[in-house]
């Protein structure tokens, strides 16, 4: 069953969800192929389908990667940090929500051990110092795929939150998952678990005329 929502209502409330991740419920091995086969709709550059998805319930897997998850981010990250990082940031209404967003960071770090699953999308072929454009080509390919396994989830009344910080001990998820380090990348680290409650909302972005280039910058 899934919740039926419009494309636009997916794409507009597809979050990083983390304090509303339900670490206690187990999550179906068939909704995840779900989103998978929705996943490997998306385009690849040639159609080369230069990707793999790694995905685990398994409880000792997922949690011994989300224990090196949780060893980086919170050595990582302290007050100190937190404090010259926001200082960076002019717009007080921006500060305030980064802030937030890094309280919820940490309530993930501190938690991501018990995720019911992991969801590591890989690219083929190691990308360590290839050109722009072949590493353009590969991250844009997989990197596609991954978000709508994040929208597929979304429908289906699940979480997901895109991380990259394992990629500092990205050997060590690589043998505790049984990923070949030597040929495949690992691109991101996402737990995957039921949402407790699935109104999600908008999130608060900075002015469109700051990004957007209409006929010409
Ligand atoms: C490339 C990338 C890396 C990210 N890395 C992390 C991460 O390591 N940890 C984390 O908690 N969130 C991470 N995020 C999630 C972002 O913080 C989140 O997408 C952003 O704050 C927007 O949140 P929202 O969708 O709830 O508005 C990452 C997102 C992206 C796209």
């Amino acid at each position: 069953m899934t919740l039926s929502l419009s494309v636009d209502e997916a794409l507009a409330t597809t979050r990083a969800v983390r304090r509303r991740l339900d670490f206690d419920r187990p999550v179906d091995e068939v909704l995840l192929q779900e989103c998978l086969e929705l996943a490997l709709q998306a385009p690849t550059g040639s159609l080369r389908q230069d990707w793999h998805f790694v995905v685990s319930t398994d409880p000792e897997q997922c949690q011994a990667v989300g224990a090196i998850y949780q060893e980086i981010w919170l050595g990582r990250i302290d007050d100190n940090y937190l404090a010259k990082a926001a200082a960076a940031e002019t717009d007080p209404t921006a500060r305030a929500d980064w802030l937030r967003m890094m309280d919820s960071a940490r309530y993930l770090a501190e938690n991501f051990p018990r995720a019911p699953a992991i969801f590591v999308p890989c690219i083929e072929g190691r990308l360590d110092g290839a050109p722009a454009g072949l590493q353009a080509l590969r991250w844009g390919s997989v990197i596609q795929a991954a978000w709508s396994f994040c929208l597929a989830a979304r429908n289906r009344g699940l979480g997901t939150c895109w991380t990259t910080v394992h990629l500092a001990r990205e050997q060590e998820v690589a043998e505790i998952l049984g990923i070949p380090y030597d040929d495949v990348q690992q691109v991101a680290l996402l737990p995957v678990a039921h949402t407790i409650g699935t109104d999600f909302k908008p999130g608060r972005r900075k002015p469109f005329d700051d990004f957007v280039h209409m006929n010409g910058w």
